[in-house]
């Protein structure tokens, strides 16, 4: 069946695609949360079936364990793997040094951990994800539901001394009901417009009562798989200090396109 991708899905595809070229026989890989990263897992899918890829999946929300299981990816527990090769994910924004915000889809507890016990991280994205300086994209904080509004304000306080342009926290929704993340925690979006010092502000944010994680990467990512429209893929690799290119191209028949949506 003929599929029409948008501009935007062909960059998340050929991203994914690319990606999975670091997947080898036997790693445990972290499978990531969001659009891009259910591109990287129906790929993954693929490969188990028609290759006979063998790996075992940890995936960083309930939503990618329900797409890992239906595409015949073995899924297992962190507790299980302990420690993975390798996890790919998406992300909201990144920049030069490969520092990240994420946490968009409201999974970013679960992706830092299983991010923070891989041997190596890569995110796939669109151009779009690339900025200057981190900030632009609404910085998500789990905070527990006990006195979320208490640790609003202790936020909104903290922020009076950094390196920001904005300083508005609003409490994450699921229509007219607060949103809640698979552990059972809120989200608060604090939108900053610019970050001037994401290490300090992830260190600071981290020490009020009641914030449970916040979505800077700092210092997490090693690898940035870029892709555009016209299937082109720039990989980053910030350890190496190289820059590659690839191309992809599409085929459109494939079952891949049919019936993903996120
Ligand atoms: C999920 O909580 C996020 O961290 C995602 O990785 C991020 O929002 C990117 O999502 P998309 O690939 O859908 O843009």
């Amino acid at each position: 069946m003929a599929t029409q991708l948008s501009p935007i899905d062909k960059a998340k595809f050929v991203a994914a695609k690319q990606a999975t070229q670091y997947v080898e026989d036997g790693m445990k890989v972290g499978l990531g949360t969001g659009s891009t990263a259910a591109w990287l897992v129906k790929c993954l899918g693929e490969m188990v079936e028609k290759e006979g890829l063998k790996i075992k999946g940890i995936p960083t929300s309930s939503r990618t364990a329900a797409l890992a299981r239906d595409v015949g990816i073995e899924v297992i527990s962190l507790d299980e793997a302990k420690w993975l090769d390798l996890t790919i994910d998406g992300a909201d924004e990144f920049d030069g040094n490969l520092n990240l915000i994420k946490g968009g889809g409201g999974s970013l507890l679960q992706e830092k951990i299983v991010a923070t016990v891989s041997d190596q991280m890569i995110v796939i994205a669109d151009a779009a994800k690339s900025v200057e300086t981190l900030g632009n994209f609404p910085l998500p904080i789990e905070v527990v539901p006990f006195g979320w509004q208490t640790t609003k304000t202790l936020l909104e306080e903290t922020l009076i001394g950094m390196d920001v342009l904005g300083r508005k926290v609003t409490l994450r929704m699921n229509g007219d009901a607060p949103f809640y993340t698979d552990e059972g925690n809120h989200i608060l979006d604090m939108h900053l417009n610019r970050i001037g010092n994401a290490r300090k502000m992830s260190l600071v944010i981290n020490q009020i009562p009641g914030v449970v994680e916040n979505g800077l990467f700092i210092d997490i990512c090693d690898i940035v798989v870029i892709g555009y429209g016209d299937g082109r893929v720039e990989t980053r690799d910030i350890n190496e200090g190289s820059v590659e290119e690839n191309r992809h191209d599409f085929v459109e028949t494939e079952n891949l396109f049919a019936d993903l949506s996120d």
